[in-house]
């Protein structure tokens, strides 16, 4: 079959290989329909995140018709079924799976002991996402092993379109578990650090879940147009002084929930000079991670606020003020998100049409292109926020 796959930093190819087949009896084979890049594969992409090997298979978010079924389904799952694949795999067994804590399912990884030694306990398997997670070959491809297939999956109706409902896998369940975690009240002005797919669906999230202001910070353009038409009052980081914005639209007092939807990977900027900073150190391999986004949210958050951290962080992290989080009384929340959590209740919304993730769509092409895609949605050129591709 035909995948894309990691050969190393900024080099991703369509090659021909191995179809998957059947290896335990909880297993299934998907075809994929469709399938997207995400924000995440960009630090795979940038090699920021430590254990990929070359010839692994990228990709998790996919989506397709069930093909094959090992034996131990249980009639979960058949032959034809339409599943979309959340990128958490999960045992739906465990004792962090039966809390719905799913991204530390303590079963998938079948590299346990690596990550025991990493993290100092187990995180759940996911897809196409480093031999720390397990190693699992990817679903940006023609067609996908799904282990613990009659746990890892969201069934979904023919009615509703690939388009409509393939952001369940990720995106749409992070951007929503990002909000949640804010503990909104009525009251609360949520600010967004980062206008790319996951603070689009935190835009979203935060409108449906009764924030009273939504402020949304980014420096792309389309980006910041796309957060202002989804109901957010838009900061440009470039031109404007984040801090000062956020507290002259807050009275002065700092939002009470702070959202870091950029992660690992800020843009390096003279006018934020500790990017600079995390830039060189990242070089010389002294520091895994450029934490702006983090320094800036401690520092403007409104004391006893919260801070969710959708944003992915490869390692360690330096220059982060303790003493600030501490003094001002802040909660820090943040995680791979937990997707079957929160997927039946937004397939609910999808199908009342509370909510179409698909209006972040910009780009949907074959998969053959997809080593140019790469390029498209981490350069944001041709006004690229979310590339869909089809095998
Ligand atoms: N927790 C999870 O389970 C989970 C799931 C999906 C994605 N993620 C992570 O969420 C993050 C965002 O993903 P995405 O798909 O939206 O990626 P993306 O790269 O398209 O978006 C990031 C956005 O941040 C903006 N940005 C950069 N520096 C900034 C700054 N200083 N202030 C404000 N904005 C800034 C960029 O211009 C870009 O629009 C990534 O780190 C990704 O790995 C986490
Ligand atoms: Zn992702
Ligand atoms: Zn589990």
């Amino acid at each position: 079959m035909k995948a894309l796959v990691w050969h190393g930093k900024e080099d991703i190819r369509y090659d021909t290989v191995t179809d998957p087949e059947i290896q335990d009896e909880r297993d299934a084979i998907i075809r994929v329909t469709s399938c997207a890049i995400c924000g995440s594969d960009l630090h795979l992409f940038h090699n920021f995140i430590p254990a990929m090997l070359p010839g692994d298979i990228m990709g998790h978010e996919s989506m397709g018709e069930v093909v094959e079924t090992g034996r131990g389904l249980n009639g979960t799952l058949k032959k034809g079924d339409r599943i979309v694949v959340p990128f958490t795999i999960i045992c739906g067994e465990c004792e962090q799976c039966r809390r719905g804590n799913y991204s530390v399912c303590q079963r998938t990884n079948r590299n346990k002991s690596i990550a025991e030694k990493v993290f100092g306990h187990t995180t759940a398997g996911l897809f196409g996402y480093t031999h720390l997670t397990g190693g699992y070959p990817g679903g940006q491809a023609e067609y996908l092993r799904v282990p613990f297939a009659d746990a890892t999956h969201i069934k979904v109706p023919d009615g509703l379109s690939d388009e409509q409902v393939l952001f369940l896998s990720d995106i749409l369940p992070t951007g929503w578990q990002a909000v949640v975690q804010c503990d909104l009240e009525p009251t609360d002005t949520v600010a967004i650090w980062g206008c790319g797919p996951v603070g689009q669906m935190a835009i979203r999230s935060a409108v449906l879940l009764g924030a009273r202001h939504i402020i949304a910070i980014d420096c792309v353009p389309e980006r910041l147009e796309m957060a202002e038409a989804g109901g957010a009052t838009t900061i440009n980081f470039m031109t404007e002084s984040v801090v000062e914005r956020l507290n002259e639209l807050t009275g002065g007092l700092g939002p009470e929930k702070c959202i870091d939807a950029v992660g690992t990977e800020s843009h390096v900027t003279f006018s934020q000079p500790d990017t600079i900073y995390d830039r060189a150190k990242q070089m010389v391999a002294l520091e895994s991670d450029r934490a702006h986004v983090l320094r800036e949210i401690i520092y403007v958050c409104r004391p006893a606020g919260i801070i969710s951290i959708p944003g992915v962080y490869g390692g360690l992290v330096d220059k982060i003020p303790m003493g600030l989080v501490m003094n001002k009384g802040l909660t820090i929340k943040t995680g791979q998100t937990h997707v079957n959590r929160w997927t039946d209740d937004l397939l609910e919304r999808i199908d009342r049409g509370e909510i179409d993730p698909s209006f972040v769509i910009t780009h949907s092409v074959g998969l053959e292109q997809g080593p140019e895609m790469y390029r498209v949605f981490r350069d944001k050129s041709d006004s690229c926020v979310k590339v869909l591709l089809k095998p």
